[in-house]
């Protein structure tokens, strides 16, 4: 494989770190984007020794920015592209504020818009893409507590279908990973007894594991997985059949 330039967003952390470091290790040349936390991002470069760029998924032009700065300095245009960033502003719709519910479509959905697009011409131009989008089990079943993010991750799925069929010419994969709880930080922030009560209804009686998510992004980036598009793939333990 000649070494493929890789891009996570949100990277640097979490679910998005291990698909950092799995595709580094699996080969790719591995850039990771992170949105705020620097101190997580220096440790992070410093274990994995994989860069790591600043910008806010979100806002478009920082995308167009961001995008220029890692082909600059992996020294190559982004072939596949991981649309991980996401973030969580749970409350039931009647405590909900405007700002909890933008936020959350921001960062979790217009992002995958934003970084696509910013990607989609080069891609188109070499005939060769991989993006895989990370949705939720949330965004499959719903969730009490999450209208925006059930929303953003919803909206994923549709996405990366309508993507999908617009690549599919081009040689450029879209697919989609739905996982169920994992744990991470975003998930220990549940409240205790919810989680357990959540726990309880996972048939394989565990939390998922980050690697269990990578596993699936390094099935659907590889280079023979061309026949593989528009499909999401559910990591959740058994919790949700789709
Ligand atoms: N189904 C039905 N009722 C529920 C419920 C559920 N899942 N969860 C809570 N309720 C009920 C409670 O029993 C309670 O009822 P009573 O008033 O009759 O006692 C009522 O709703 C209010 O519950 P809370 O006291 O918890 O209310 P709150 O306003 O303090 O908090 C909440 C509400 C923010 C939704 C909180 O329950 C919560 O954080 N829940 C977890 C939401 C969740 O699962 N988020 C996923 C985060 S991880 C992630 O998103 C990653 C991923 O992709 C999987």
């Amino acid at each position: 494989m000649a070494e493929r330039v890789a891009l996570v967003t949100g990277g640097t952390r979490g679910i998005g770190a291990t698909i950092s470091s799995a595709l580094n290790k699996a080969g790719y040349k591995v850039a990771a984007n992170y949105g705020g936390n620097e101190e997580a991002a220096k440790k992070f470069t410093m274990e994995t020794m994989i860069p790591a760029f600043k910008w806010d998924v979100g806002d478009f032009k920082a995308c167009e920015d961001g995008v220029r700065r890692v082909t600059q300095a992996l020294g190559g245009p982004i072939e596949i592209l991981v649309n991980n960033a996401g973030i969580t502003r749970d409350g039931t719709m009647h405590k909900m504020s405007f700002e909890q519910w933008n936020a959350v479509i921001q960062t979790n959905l217009s992002s995958c818009f934003n970084m696509s697009r910013c990607v989609i011409d080069g891609m188109r131009e070499r005939s060769f893409g991989r993006i895989v989008n990370i949705g939720s089990i949330n965004g499959q079943a719903g969730q009490y507590g999450q209208v925006n993010y059930a929303a953003a991750k919803s909206g994923i799925h549709g996405f990366t279908k309508a993507l999908a069929q617009e690549g599919a010419s081009k040689n450029i994969t879209v697919n989609a990973i739905a996982p169920g709880y994992v744990d991470t930080e975003m998930v220990r922030a549940v409240p205790e007894d919810v989680l357990k009560k959540i726990i309880a209804r996972i048939p394989v009686g565990r939390l998922g594991r980050a690697d269990d998510i990578a596993r699936g992004v390094l099935f659907l980036v590889a280079d023979d997985a061309g026949f593989i598009t528009g499909s999401t793939l559910s990591i959740n333990g058994g919790q949700h059949m789709y």
